[in-house]
């Protein structure tokens, strides 16, 4: 199993939950403290933990680091059973990387589609692979632009966030089109999660979210125990959840063009 963001919130919370299960998890993430702590407390109750999980440190904002992983997965690794996605760091601004893309779509997109496509032959070896992608479902189909996927003209949070929602939709027509039984889920939790929140937003934001978490929020643990139901029974194709709960998927001829569209813009960007 290989993890993005697999050292803190939903992420680690998985994380912790298949090293004690006995599975391999490799767990990509900045911080190798925050991940040495998540193997030590495992390893307490099952000191074979500690061979069964790998970290590799990147910065999934850039495309060289997204682009590296990918590259020493495939060379370290037979199969990948499962893709879990989630990485997050939220920006309330627009941001641009060292290397010129803009930096939530760097994050919440270009490197999961630079994983999905780039892992698709270590998935493809596995007999029933599923990629879980916690970009929240439910964007509206016409909120890519496809000649602005940067958001360089009127950026807000909102419209940057849905782009790279339906984006991650999107990507999932790609995928289940190249490997076969791929499952490929866009998850949302069913309520705000108490996570560490990773991001540079503003005060109004992070005291909102403090508040709220702690007043309606779920543990990481609880808000994935549907995420381990779905990797542990994965069925092929596309599917979408908010919590436990399946959404029906967008129809339409638009749905495929629009994702060959998507492919053809992002590979000219990269
Ligand atoms: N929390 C919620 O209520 C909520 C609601 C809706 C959707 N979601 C989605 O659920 C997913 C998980 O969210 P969460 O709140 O559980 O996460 P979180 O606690 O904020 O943790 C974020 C994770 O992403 C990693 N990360 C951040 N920037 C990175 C970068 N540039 N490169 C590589 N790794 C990076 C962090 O690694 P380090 O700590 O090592 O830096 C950490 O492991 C996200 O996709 C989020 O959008 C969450």
């Amino acid at each position: 199993m290989v993890i993005s963001g697999g050292t803190d919130g939903m992420g680690a919370a998985l994380a912790r939950h298949y090293l004690t299960a006995g599975d391999r998890v490799t767990v990509i993430g900045r911080s190798r403290g925050k991940f040495d702590a998540l193997v030590a407390a495992v390893s307490e109750e099952d000191p074979s933990a500690l061979a069964r999980s790998r970290f590799i440190e990147a910065d999934l904002s850039l495309v060289a680091d997204s682009r590296r992983v990918v590259d020493r997965l495939l060379a370290h690794h037979e199969r990948i059973d499962a893709l879990v996605l989630a990485a997050s760091f939220i920006r309330q601004r627009r941001e641009t990387t060292a290397e010129g893309h803009e930096a939530s779509w760097a994050l919440f997109f270009l490197s999961k589609y630079l994983l999905v496509t780039g892992l698709a032959p270590l998935l493809r070896a596995a007999e029933r692979p599923v990629i879980v992608n916690t970009a929240v479902p439910g964007a509206r189909a016409d909120a890519v632009d496809f000649e602005d996927l940067e958001t360089a003209r009127g950026f807000t949070f909102q419209r940057s966030n849905m782009q790279q929602r339906r984006a991650n939709e999107l990507l999932g027509i790609l995928a289940v089109d190249d490997i076969p039984n791929l499952a490929y889920i866009t998850w949302g939790p069913a309520r705000l999660v108490r996570s560490s929140f990773a991001g540079d937003v503003g005060p109004g934001m992070r005291v909102t979210a403090a508040v709220l978490g702690r007043l309606l929020g779920q543990s990481p643990e609880a808000a994935v125990d549907p995420v381990i139901r779905i990797i542990d029974a994965p069925a092929p194709g596309r599917a979408a959840y908010r919590g436990a709960t399946e959404l029906p998927l967008g129809t339409g001829d638009r749905h495929g063009s629009d994702a060959a569209r998507l492919a053809e813009a992002v590979e000219k960007s990269l």
